[in-house]
């Protein structure tokens, strides 16, 4: 940046906002950003300011004007949504209010069926009480939530993880079915609802990226999703997205009673909802509904891959309230998968980061359901071989050979799968496939245990495989997600012997920083991507805890076991003590620990085996002192039961136990299978037996479900 005083745009920077044309605001925007961001960044990040203040200001007054006289010009790295601090290089991240969660899956009628006893179980209603649901297309785009403070739009960020999205909202503005301003709406109000492009709008989208060399989407989700994340909003304007309104976020006062009023309100705003939604009053009219939607699929003009049906009162949906990452109250309904014919090349196998041998089919390419497959997962050697897990024969017991005509199937985003082949078209020499005993990374024998229906390498870290897989799933997006660390990155440090384990991504700054061999001098890093990936390395040092849990890649321990564990024991250091004690089987920590809804034996044997294992302690000992691990607080500190563990025995007669396991824990208190010395309190309805009487012999307070009503001010 020059000296000047009053730094201006050289050909526009004079002139009256109001004067300029579109193409010279946008010209004048994109100067105004790059100044406004090269500032910023000498500023905040490298602390050497390179314009006076006053400089700054005329740049950032400037930036405003052009805004206001060219609101759909607004870049989505505007300036004026940044507030000092290190800049993303990309949009700007978003934490959400409330969780963008994603939804349960029906295959099948039966399931549909299960749905609706599972919520009556829950709820404790008669399979004859009346029971309303709505039903409306899954719509096949990507979601996104609108943020409208006294009905301005605010802020548009996408899922991301869930709870932390990327703020695309100039992005959102070019698109003609969301408003910028709505009438007569709650002070905080926040639309969700899903992006798509209609199929002609994705046809003409590509001819047209054909005829000018642009790059051409495999499908119109692809394509919503890659015009809703350009950086310059003036090309989001230029692609076609359209928006349906189905759900919301945080709001300051409740739309209506019901799923369908809240839906009739959003269209009341201006929203455009789908005009397939409706309600229904059970399974069979839901599953008909379903059928009708499926009928009328190939004409709608957008792709959509199921119905999802909701609990229509609010008020259920509240006392039915969550898992961890779907609600109890709505599923998916999906439509069955698509298939397609086409060659098995290749077997080969990959080793994942528990050690496990997976067999991937390489493919003749085939286009199913819109997008080119040519791997599909084969899943372990019973399943080539034409074994169930139960041992009995599957697809009649036809085994699976290379030079075979296999049919694919894919259904949503999961990976192909192969379901069937055809013996008739069997070239004559295939012969059948040998599953190797030996792990083809590393050497190591790869055995298969009693019950296991997969075969594992044994080495363990020294498995090339397994080290980079677990160092992969160490930085993915729901572990640590160190931007600019991804699964390339990893690759490329552990073979260069720069990261052998997750510890090692802590010390690379130390290490590679300075000195002889610096990361800034290798190929594809410069200075400021170096500095930023230590900086980005840096700021995960604070990570709370469910995510380190989880990010330990423990065989059978997913997002949501970490996050039971991490909300039971709440900080590192009794998580830790409490697996380095315990016994698997038998022992009060054992009880404990399979006490909590959701872990099983299976999961509770994983953590401990695997934190008692001494090569992986070492590993973990390490990692853990680089970081700041964060404790889990209490939902609810202010709740009387916030931190206190419970447990629930004898017939409750106000609510089903599951419900009232959740209610607790939403209250911050840790519900328990078991009474140990541990129990802060025991709530006994009728024909309570040995619970109650150990809780006596304890001393554990025990009250009965009135008084825990009372307590928890639901009575
Ligand atoms: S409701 C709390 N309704 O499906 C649940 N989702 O698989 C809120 N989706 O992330 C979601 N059409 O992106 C809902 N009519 C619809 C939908 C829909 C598409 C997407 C959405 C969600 C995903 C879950």
């Amino acid at each position: 940046m020059s000296e000047d005083q009053n730094p201006c745009h050289p050909q526009t920077g004079h002139m009256d906002a109001a004067a300029l044309s579109a193409a010279q605001a946008a010209e004048e925007l994109a100067w105004l950003a790059a100044q406004l961001n090269a500032a910023n960044t000498a500023y905040h990040r490298d602390d050497a300011p390179d314009i006076s203040d006053a400089a700054y200001d005329a740049l950032k007054k400037r930036n405003l004007a052009l805004e206001a006289a060219f609101p759909d010009l607004k870049r989505a790295d505007s300036p004026s949504e940044k507030v000092g601090g290190a800049l993303a290089e990309g949009f700007g991240k978003v934490q959400h209010a409330r969780a963008m969660l994603s939804l349960g899956n029906a295959f099948d009628d039966d399931e549909v069926a299960d749905f609706d006893s599972r919520i009556r179980r829950y709820l404790g209603m008669e399979a004859d009480q009346p029971l309303i649901y709505t039903a409306e297309p899954k719509i096949d785009g990507l979601s996104l939530s609108l943020r409208y403070e006294d009905g301005v739009l605010v802020q548009a960020a996408t899922r991301g993880d869930g709870a932390v999205g990327e703020n695309v909202a100039a992005n959102a503005r070019t698109i003609d079915d969301i408003p910028h301003q709505i009438r007569d709406a709650p002070a905080v109000l926040e639309v969700r609802g899903e992006v798509y492009m209609s199929h002609a709008d994705f046809a003409a989208l590509n001819t047209r990226q054909t005829e000018t060399g642009g790059k051409t989407f495999a499908n119109p989700r692809n394509a919503a999703a890659g015009s809703l994340r350009q950086l310059d909003a003036t090309i989001t304007r230029s692609r076609p997205l359209r928006f349906f309104a189905y759900a919301w976020g945080e709001l300051s006062s409740p739309l209506a009673e019901t799923q369908s009023g809240a839906i009739a309100r959003l269209a009341g705003f201006g929203f455009v909802t789908n005009p397939l939604t409706q309600t229904c009053a059970g399974p069979s009219e839901m599953i008909a509904h379903y059928r009708a939607i499926e009928a009328q699929r190939a004409t709608l003009g957008y792709d959509i891959d199921g119905v999802v049906y909701k609990v229509d009162d609010l008020d259920l949906q509240r006392r039915l309230g969550f898992r961890s990452t779907t609600p109890r109250w709505a599923i998916a309904h999906k439509f069955p998968a698509e298939l397609a014919w086409t060659t098995l090349e290749a077997i080969d196998i990959q080793v994942g980061r528990t050690g496990a041998l997976s067999p991937v089919a390489r493919l003749k390419p085939v286009t199913v359901g819109g997008v080119v497959v040519s791997n599909a997962t084969l899943h372990n050697e019973d399943y080539i071989a034409g074994r169930g897990g139960d041992g009995q024969p599957i697809r009649e017991g036809r085994d699976i050979r290379v030079g075979d005509w296999v049919q694919i199937y894919r259904a949503g985003d999961v990976i192909p799968k192969i379901k069937d082949v055809d013996l008739a078209r069997r070239p004559g020499d295939a012969e059948p496939y040998v599953f190797p005993d030996t792990c083809p990374e590393c050497g190591s024998d790869a055995i298969r245990e009693d019950g296991d229906a997969v075969r594992r390498c044994t080495g363990g870290i020294i498995c090339p495989a397994q080290a980079v897989e677990k160092l992969k799933h160490f930085v993915s997006r729901a572990a640590f997600d160190i931007d600019g660390l991804g699964a390339k990155q990893v690759e490329q440090f552990y073979r260069d012997g720069w990261i052998a384990a997750p510890a090692d991504i802590f010390t690379l700054r130390d290490r590679y920083g300075a000195g002889m061999q610096q990361l800034k001098n290798r190929e594809g890093w410069g200075e400021k991507s170096a500095n930023n990936l230590f900086d980005a390395i840096d700021d995960k040092r604070k990570i709370p805890l469910n995510k380190l849990i989880f990010a330990l890649g423990i065989r059978h321990v997913g997002e949501s076991g970490a996050s039971l564990l991490a909300h039971h024991y709440g900080s590192w250091a009794s998580f830790e003590l409490a697996m380095k004690e315990a016994t698997i089987g038998d022992s009060n920590i054992w009880d404990d620990l399979t006490g909590i809804d959701g872990v099983g034996d299976v999961l509770a044997t994983s953590v401990i085996t695997t934190m008692q294992q001494e090569a992986e302690r070492a590993s973990i000992d390490a990692l853990v002192a680089q970081l700041d691990v964060q404790d889990v607080v209490a939902a609810a500190s202010d709740s009387p039961v916030a931190g206190k563990t419970v447990v629930f025995t004898g017939t409750l007669e106000k609510m089903s136990r599951a419900e009232a396991k959740a209610r607790a824990e939403s209250l911050g208190a840790k519900v328990s299978g078991s009474v140990s010395a541990k129990t802060d309190l025991l709530i006994a309805g009728p024909g309570a037996g040995s619970k109650a009487t150990k809780a006596a012999s304890l001393g554990v307070e025990t009250i009965d479900e009135d008084a825990w009503l009372a307590l928890i001010g639901d009575a």
